[in-house]
């Protein structure tokens, strides 16, 4: 959340800096800013609402700020303060001549805020970053050395940042530091970039550095000098990135979120290449790193995640329960870390992100880390913060996700989870033969199956127009298919903000139930299997309330005609492995009601793709 990008150098900053924005914009777009170091002063443009609104700000500048070739910007998702002109980053001292940029948040900001204001600070926003901004510079007063004042202030800093610091007595210099929050610095040729993460800097270098937390880096166009927070000299590890600048293109889609949608089917194909060969040969997962005897040791599983990649963590729970035969529990990552969480040398500790830098679960990742669990990371980002803690690393391989609303990176985390439960049951020796062969033959032909409900999108379509108007929505499931349920509903809220909620068909008679009417749709996810049958009279019990019924299914049976109002058929698919398949309608369910009501699909209000605060 909040990106923020840095870039002292040769050559005019504004565009690199502005460049560096967008490529960060998944990670907040209420509010922008730079600070750029001119011939006498630091000159600060800031705007509301998305960056091409600073772009706008900053056009009747252009001439007079080619000549600035350092300086600091941030693309803001709020935490304190509204997102307005004054909150947007960047902050500054009162005279003007110091310039911050923060991600993270400042925990213990009221209490500095009185001390600075008792010493005589005005302050102009409500944010916390400000705080930091009047610290710094009234340390700067006491020891006239941005990086000395920097770490001096950071040591009373409690709760997360990275920031990016400038002052005017200082040209060219930028200092950066940071603790549970990203920053990366791009080494250049007599050029440094700073930013959150690498898309801001790889089209200009792919050398970079991962500061660790409390380093603090002091650079300019000429050098870096690496430090802890005690002024002691680190020397810098600098990795080459394995990336190639990326440009994004929605490939002739109207909104990325629906070209994700159709990237799924390759996004399996990928993930098995390597991994499941043939129905017969065993499933390779070189990532794991428990040993044989580990993971026959093992008595528990514990497995982490916020959001969509919460839903995943409970299909695989079942699964991995189910085929394993290991307890498994799966916890919201900003519950686990503040109780007592009992996890020990026998504990499988999972943790699932897309990003791998979810600020929630990489605490908890960190937590249980601290507690002799091995650590198992399912992360799109195999160069996070979560990666970089993970025993072992098993990446999804998605390809960059640009919508806020996850799809395939969901596809993607279950893939893995399956691929992982079904590794896990044959070292264990606990599946029979045949189950295990047919499960794995289904798997590889799970993309065309994906692929012919893609062919029948405009039945979906249909659906989606027929229910836009309403103004909230029930997902029923049980089973493996609840968790299918709860995503189908978080699609739904997030990008065309109706209150979706989804329920454990069972549960619905112990009070949701009184909600229906002839107003409220309720969307049964029925695939065929073990519970296919209660699920039906959990629809009729609906039925009877007069609520709109849908079906989402694979089954052919007549009856569903006169019980649901419409029907959207999947093919045939083991009910172990439809999670999978039942999810792509309600992606498409989601993205069609969001366009027909005309919302900002790809970048839905008061969200952002990465969630680095607590
Ligand atoms: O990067 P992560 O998978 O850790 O992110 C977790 C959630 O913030 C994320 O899944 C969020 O719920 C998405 N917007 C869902 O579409």
């Amino acid at each position: 959340m909040c990106g923020i990008v840095g870039y002292t150098g040769k050559r005019p900053v504004v565009d690199i800096l502005l460049d560096g924005l967008e490529q960060l914009e998944y990670r907040g777009y209420d509010s922008s800013g730079v600070a750029l170091k001119c011939s006498e002063s630091i000159k600060v443009y800031k705007a509301e609402g998305k960056l091409k609104n600073l772009r706008e700000e900053l056009a009747p500048h252009a001439y007079e700020l080619t000549k600035s070739t350092s300086g600091i910007g941030h693309i803001r998702w709020a935490t304190h303060g509204s997102p307005t002109v004054v909150n947007a980053h960047p902050h500054t001292c009162n005279c003007g001549n110091l310039v911050i940029v923060h991600n993270g948040i400042i925990e213990n900001y009221k209490e500095l805020r009185a001390e600075l204001e008792a010493k005589g600070c005005k302050f102009k926003s409500q944010t916390d970053t400000e705080t930091v901004a009047h610290l710094v510079a009234s340390i700067y007063g006491e020891v006239r050395n941005l990086t000395k004042a920097v770490q001096l202030a950071t040591k009373k800093l409690e709760g997360a940042y990275a920031l990016c610091i400038m002052h005017n007595d200082e040209p060219g210099v930028i200092v950066a530091t940071k603790r549970n929050a990203p920053l990366i610095i791009g080494v250049g040729e007599n050029e440094f970039y700073i930013a959150s993460d690498v898309p801001a800097f790889i089209k200009h270098t792919k050398k970079a550095i991962y500061l660790n937390d409390n380093q603090v880096a002091t650079v300019t166009p000429d050098a870096l000098k690496l430090e802890d927070e005690n002024g002691m000299i680190i020397s810098p590890k600098v990795e080459q990135l394995p990336w190639e600048p990326v440009a994004l293109s929605k490939m002739g889609y109207k909104h990325f979120m629906l070209k994700e949608i159709h990237e799924q089917p390759d996004v399996i194909r990928n993930i098995l290449v390597g991994k499941l060969h043939t129905s017969d040969t065993p499933i390779v997962l070189d990532e794991v790193k428990l040993t044989k005897q580990t993971l026959k040791d093992l008595n528990r599983i514990q497995i982490i995640a916020c959001g969509t990649s919460l839903h995943a963590a409970m299909v695989g729970k079942y699964i991995i329960e189910g085929f394993c035969g290991i307890p498994v529990d799966v916890e919201a990552s900003s519950e686990y870390i503040y109780r007592k969480t009992v996890t020990d040398a026998h504990t499988l500790v999972i943790g699932v992100s897309q990003s791998g830098e979810t600020a929630d679960t990489l605490t908890a990742i960190k937590q249980s880390k601290s507690r002799g669990s091995h650590i198992l990371i399912i992360t799109n980002r195999p160069d996070s913060a979560m990666a970089r803690e993970a025993d072992s690393l098993v990446p999804v391989s998605a390809g960059i996700e640009v919508s806020v609303a996850a799809t395939k990176s969901y596809v993607a985390q279950l893939t893995s989870f399956y691929l992982l439960a079904l590794y896990m049951a044959e070292v264990k020796g606990t599946m029979e033969q045949a189950e295990l062969t047919a499960l794995k033959a289904e798997m590889l032909i799970l993309p065309q199956k994906i692929e012919q409900i893609l062919a029948h999108k405009d039945e979906i379509q249909r659906c989606a127009r027929k229910y836009s108007n309403t103004r909230d929505f029930i997902y029923i499931a049980r089973g493996i298919n609840y968790p299918t349920a709860l995503e189908g509903a978080l699609k739904l809220k997030e990008i065309s903000y109706i209150n979706a909620t989804g329920y454990p068909a069972g549960e619905l008679k112990h009070g949701p139930i009184a909600m229906l009417d002839e107003t409220m749709p309720v969307l049964s996810i029925l695939m065929k299997g073990s519970v296919y049958e209660k699920l039906l009279s959990n629809s009729e019990e609906a039925k009877a309330r007069n609520a709109r019924m849908v079906a989402l299914t694979n089954s052919t049976d007549p009856k569903l005609d006169d019980l649901f109002d419409f029907i959207i058929r999947v093919p045939e698919v083991n009910e172990l492995l439809s999670p999978i398949i039942a999810v792509i309608p309600l992606q498409l369910i989601a993205y069609y009601i969001a366009e027909f009501l005309g919302k900002d699909v790809d970048q839905p209000r008061n969200l952002a793709k990465s969630v680095t605060v607590e």
